[in-house]
């Protein structure tokens, strides 16, 4: 399978990291990108063909990842209409529909949206993939090796879960970075040194989220386990639920939903 990226910039450097570290060959990926700096460090870094334009060798793949700011992805649709014939095209843009993709590269049904995270970047991703219906199982199956490359997977039914997933696990690490800040203030008002505090916040999302993983039990008997009658992670629990914390959060992952199907609305528009 070969593949090509149109935009080389972060995420893009991270799939073809993961890619290469799944014995993909360099002779198999390719990246078509606007600034020099950049195709030469991707040049350096990982020893794949780069292009400055949408040359025929650059589109001479059966995967093209469009990995361009979401706000870039109407111009290159633009410029990629005339040029596909087979290729599946592969959106990891946040925020744009499968079916503006679509239009904007005149019809074109072959389309995957995919819904990243940024623990991608060190292959502890999970992605949401959407198929539009012109799709094979075949394609689907390669769009989302590539995405395999650097974490978990998930198939959505339908385009607006893309939404839901950009909101959950899209924002989510944002979300979680927000509870180690508040955990290690927390240590740090109990007069733990900085460096200590941090430590033991670090640690315990780490060791939880491993935990969590890796057990049988859901989060909330593995919560119990460790809720002891009168002790003092109740004492924690309580004042969280006298506040209403999960429903304030509830909300809140709701409040990035609506936002992400505004955003695709407004990029739609045009
Ligand atoms: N980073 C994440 O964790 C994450 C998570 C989920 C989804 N995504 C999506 O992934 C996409 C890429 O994000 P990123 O963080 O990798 O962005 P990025 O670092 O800005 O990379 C995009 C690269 O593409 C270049 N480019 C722009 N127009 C081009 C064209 N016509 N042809 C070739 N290259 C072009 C850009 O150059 P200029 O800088 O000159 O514009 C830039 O170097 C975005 O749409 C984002 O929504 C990212």
């Amino acid at each position: 399978m070969k593949v090509s990226f149109i935009g080389g910039g972060n995420m893009a450097g991270s799939l073809i990291s993961g890619l290469l570290g799944k014995g993909f060959s360099t002779r198999d990926i390719g990246a078509v990108e606007i600034r020099e700096a950049v195709r030469k460090r991707l040049a350096e870094k990982h020893g794949i063909s780069v292009y400055p334009g949408m040359s025929d060798q650059a589109m001479r793949a059966d995967i093209l990842v469009l990995a361009v700011k979401p706000q870039q992805l109407k111009a290159v649709c633009m410029e990629l209409a005339g040029k596909l014939n087979e290729q599946t095209v592969l959106s990891i843009a946040a925020g744009i529909r499968s079916t503006d993709i679509s239009r904007w590269l005149n019809g074109y049904g072959r389309i995957v949206r995919a819904m990243p995270n940024t623990p991608a970047l060190i292959g502890a991703g999970i992605t949401g993939l959407y198929a539009s219906t012109g799709v094979s199982e075949k394609e689907r199956a390669a769009a989302e090796a590539v995405l395999k490359a650097v974490g978990e997977t998930i198939w959505l039914k339908t385009e607006s879960e893309v939404d839901a997933v950009t909101a959950v696990s899209g924002s989510g690490p944002a979300y979680v970075f927000y509870f180690i800040e508040a955990l290690q203030a927390a240590a740090r008002e109990l007069g733990l040194e900085d460096a200590a505090a941090r430590r033991l916040a670090l640690h315990t999302f780490h060791g939880a989220g491993r935990l969590a993983l890796e057990s049988t039990e859901d989060a909330a008997t593995l919560r119990a386990q460790v809720t002891s009658p009168g002790g003092t992670t109740q004492a924690a629990i309580l004042h969280m639920e006298e506040q209403e914390m999960k429903r304030l959060f509830v909300n809140a992952v709701q409040a990035a939903a609506k936002r992400a199907k505004e955003l695709a609305d407004e990029f739609g528009k045009c």
